[in-house]
């Protein structure tokens, strides 16, 4: 029987300082391979919007197609966590369709969903998501469904003050009941003061090496989503050369009678 990582895991994991990772999968297989090779969370991030389904920002994407992907990605872990990122319009108008839309999540799968930004409605969104026994995780610095008005993909708390700022939200999630907090795209310093001052754990997504874990995107770690690369984000294969080369020979052999072989007929 496979340990399953939780909540307690998690916090465990701050609490006796030992990092964890996190990376997001789309379908099945990949989440499968994720779970296999030890990754703590697996993400069913709304990055899906651009890697998987070619949309030009995480607007675009909709409950119903998060619906899908969590179905395929929860279907292929056993060990890992699994967080559905809620897409954009899918908790923001009331606090009621908030948690039937996450609630959905977890009928799917999912282990708990990831919300992001700040604010009054935030807050009583993932109090009434805890008291329901929904584990939430927040996000803030730069979070790409308020893209619009941050005016683009811009660093956050890059000073003391815009540090503090992010470090009372922190907090104020934390006493909302999230579980653990996406810092993106803040300087490093600046999000390990905010690591060091708050009671759960930090995932780190373009913030530097003191955050409690790591986060990327999947595809970027493949070297499978070629369209652009955040500075933050590490290539360790080159999945696009894979198959590319794989589709390719597999084009040669049709067209030259190579494929199917003896052994590959009935
Ligand atoms: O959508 C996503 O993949 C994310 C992570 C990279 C944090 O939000």
């Amino acid at each position: 029987m496979v340990k399953k990582i939780t909540v307690g895991t998690i916090q465990k994991y701050k609490d006796n300082n030992e990092k964890f990772s996190v990376l997001t999968a789309y379908d099945y297989s990949t989440a499968k391979y994720l779970d296999e090779a030890g990754i703590d969370i697996v993400l069913i991030g709304d990055s899906l919007a651009m890697v998987a389904l070619g949309y030009e920002t995480t607007h675009s994407v909709g409950i119903e197609e998060m619906s899908v992907f969590t179905k395929a990605v929860a279907k292929g872990v056993q060990r890992a966590m699994v967080v559905t990122d809620m897409p954009f319009l899918s908790y923001h108008t009331d606090v009621s369709s908030a948690i039937k839309n996450c609630g959905q999540m977890i009928k799917f799968g999912a282990n708990a969903v990831k919300i992001e930004g700040f604010n009054e409605h935030i807050l009583n969104v993932i109090r009434r998501l805890t008291e329901t026994g929904i584990p939430v995780m927040g996000h803030l610095g730069f979070t790409p469904q308020f893209l619009n008005t941050l005016g683009g993909y811009k660093i956050q708390g890059k000073t003391r003050e815009a540090a503090q700022e992010i470090l009372k939200q922190a907090k104020e999630l934390e006493k909302a009941g999230v579980f653990s907090i996406v810092l993106e795209m803040i300087p490093q310093d600046s999000a390990k003061y905010i690591t060091e001052n708050i009671s759960v754990p930090t995932i780190s997504c373009g913030a530097g090496r003191y955050c409690d874990a790591q986060v990327l995107v999947s595809d970027d770690v493949f070297g499978k989503f070629s369209d652009f690369k955040p500075k933050f984000a590490r290539k360790y294969g080159d999945m696009k050369s894979l198959i590319l080369e794989c589709a390719k020979r597999f084009n040669d052999d049709v067209k030259s009678g190579n494929f199917p072989s003896e052994e590959e007929i009935f």
